[in-house]
């Protein structure tokens, strides 16, 4: 059997977007399981903009990967082959199995002799499409509902307004600030993609980043302020959003993705002051840390899918060779919701 793998093929510059010509897709023989390994099949692969930094040559925080290495990324597959006595052939896992259409997965010991948590991990294959494991109800949804829960601590008749709203993470959010009542207001690029928030996504107001003048939007929408700000972007529109905070209000730092890539860091938040002011906290989080509380994420967020109150809002493209496109297509706003990728078919 042949396995086609995207491998790293040369690190961006600092100021340049990932894509494409990065990275070579090479085929490879697929090889045995060894002793405690899977031999895994890819269903359907995950995208996120912090994997630009496996790929730099200098990450802050990741590991950076080598000219040649498989490019990391998460994803969903079913055992093909099981050398490890908890897992079975059918079973469907979550892990890091890359950029590759099979992988070799090695099961680890955790400290009590159950599956190391940096292993693949099962996942309930009657939760089905499998895509709904990354997106509504995985890693996005995880991702946007710790923040909005545990940092943002929303609640009913609160003001949320949330940035990159259209994307992965952001229509997440703004789905669960609507499952707990809140009102939602997102932050997005473009008409098409505010209509899209107010029509499928069901936030009450979308702001066009692009074309509106922002400010006076939020004045208009938020005339008592801005009880949570969700922001996935950081910038100016931060600087925007902090003048206009509500008394106690919450700033969750999800993500950077308007500033993270600058090669000179940024002048702001001029308006940091308005915390104090406003006795507000702004708090990061990175949801890797909450990955004991997966499981809990997902009980939770299946209830809401159960009730119709979140639906998958997903931008799927099909086929290993589309992964790298998928990536960069976030630097551009070129998806609208949850960006994956359809590697095989669920069986
Ligand atoms: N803290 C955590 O643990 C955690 C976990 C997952 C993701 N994140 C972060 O959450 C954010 C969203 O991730 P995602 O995977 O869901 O990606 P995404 O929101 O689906 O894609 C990124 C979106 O950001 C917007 N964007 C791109 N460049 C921008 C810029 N310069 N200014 C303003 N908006 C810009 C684009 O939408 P427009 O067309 O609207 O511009 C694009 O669609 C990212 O910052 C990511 O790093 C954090």
């Amino acid at each position: 059997m042949k396995n086609l793998q995207w491998q790293l093929k040369a690190h961006p510059t600092a100021d340049e977007t990932v894509g494409v010509q990065h990275f070579n897709l090479v085929e490879k023989e697929v090889v045995a399981p060894g002793p405690n390994e899977l031999l895994v099949r890819t269903l359907v692969l995950g995208t996120s903009p912090a994997q630009r930094a496996y790929t730099i040559e200098n990450p802050r925080f990741h590991e950076s990967l080598k000219i040649g290495d498989v490019m990391r990324g998460r994803g969903i597959g079913v055992v093909e082959k099981s050398n490890h006595p908890d897992f079975a052939v059918g079973d469907w896992v979550a892990g890091s199995l890359g950029w590759q259409q099979y992988s070799i997965q090695k099961i680890g010991l955790g400290p009590k002799g159950t599956v190391d948590v940096l292993s693949v991990q099962k996942v309930d294959d009657s939760i089905r499409p499998s895509s709904l494991h990354l997106g509504a109800l995985g890693n996005a949804g995880y991702a946007a509902l710790y923040g909005m829960e545990d940092v943002g601590q929303v609640s009913a008749g609160k003001t949320v307004v949330i940035s990159a709203a259209a994307g992965g993470v952001g229509c997440m959010a703004g789905q669960i600030a609507k499952a707990h009542e809140a009102r939602a207001i997102g932050i997005a690029g473009g008409p098409d993609k505010c209509d899209w928030l107010c029509q499928q996504a069901g936030f009450d107001a979308a702001i066009d980043y692009k074309n509106e003048d922002v400010a006076e939007a939020l004045d208009r929408l938020c005339p008592d302020g801005i009880d949570i700000f969700f922001d996935n972007v950081g910038g100016p529109i931060l600087d925007i959003v902090l003048q206009r905070l509500a008394m106690g209000s919450r700033v969750v730092l999800c993500g950077l993705i308007a500033t993270e890539y600058l090669t000179e860091r940024p002048p702001g938040p001029a308006y940091y002051s308005e915390l104090l002011y406003k006795r507000a906290r702004m708090e990061g989080y990175v949801i890797w840390d909450q990955v004991r509380r997966y499981p809990a994420f997902q009980a939770k967020l299946k209830a809401w899918y159960d009730q119709q109150l979140i639906k998958p809002l997903d931008d799927i493209s099909v086929g290993i060779e589309t992964v790298p496109d998928a990536l960069s297509s976030l630097f551009k706003g070129g998806n609208t919701g949850i960006r994956l990728v359809r590697v095989s078919e669920d069986d």
